[in-house]
């Protein structure tokens, strides 16, 4: 397989920085606890929360999924709870990507189920060829069409992570 830039360190940078520049401007005076999702969200969390002008918590979560392929027949389960206490708290939880929203739909019924004030959704990408549950995206990095995607955190059978651009495997 060969993998092909799709988005650069730079524009990645750029695009970060908006996206922060925005949280920050909506949360003012509030202090957010930020969750990422694992482990593919560590880049984007690190970015994202260091052009914060706010200040912030951080906290991760992690799920698995199981059962036939990339499907809605799969099954989500967490295998890492967040430690931080967000019961009546501002949550932005913070995703790598979204494919099918099976996943993030889990997390979030998760995360509503500890009683935060309110809960938004950042994603670094969006990806529109397969969205078995359509979940509103509050603070979207890109979008795009289709592909497997790879770099800045995202892996394809765990390698590939540690590249500094966005790449699509052909
Ligand atoms: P979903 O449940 O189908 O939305 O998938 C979400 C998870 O699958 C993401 O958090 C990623 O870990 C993984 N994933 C989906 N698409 C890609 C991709 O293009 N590259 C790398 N990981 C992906
Ligand atoms: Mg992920």
């Amino acid at each position: 397989m060969e993998k092909e830039l799709l988005i650069s360190k730079k524009s990645i940078e750029k695009r970060v920085k908006e996206l922060a520049n925005q949280i920050s401007l909506d949360y003012e005076g509030r202090d957010p606890v930020l969750i990422g999702v694992l482990k593919g969200v560590i880049f984007f969390l690190a970015d994202l929360a260091r052009e914060l002008s706010i200040p912030a918590k951080i906290d991760f979560i992690r799920a698995a999924s199981y059962g036939a392929g990339t499907t809605s027949s799969r099954t989500v389960r967490l295998t890492k709870d967040i430690e931080t206490s967000i019961h009546g708290k501002p949550v932005i939880l913070v995703e790598d990507i979204v494919d099918t929203g099976l996943t993030l739909a889990h997390i979030v019924k998760e995360i509503e189920r500890k009683g935060p004030e309110s809960i938004r959704i950042c994603a670094l990408i969006e990806k529109l060829e397969r969205q078995d549950i359509k979940i509103p995206i509050d603070y979207c990095g890109f979008r795009i069409e289709e592909g497997f995607i790879i770099g800045y955190g995202l892996d394809f059978d765990e390698k590939y992570r540690n590249l500094p651009d966005l790449y699509v495997l052909r």
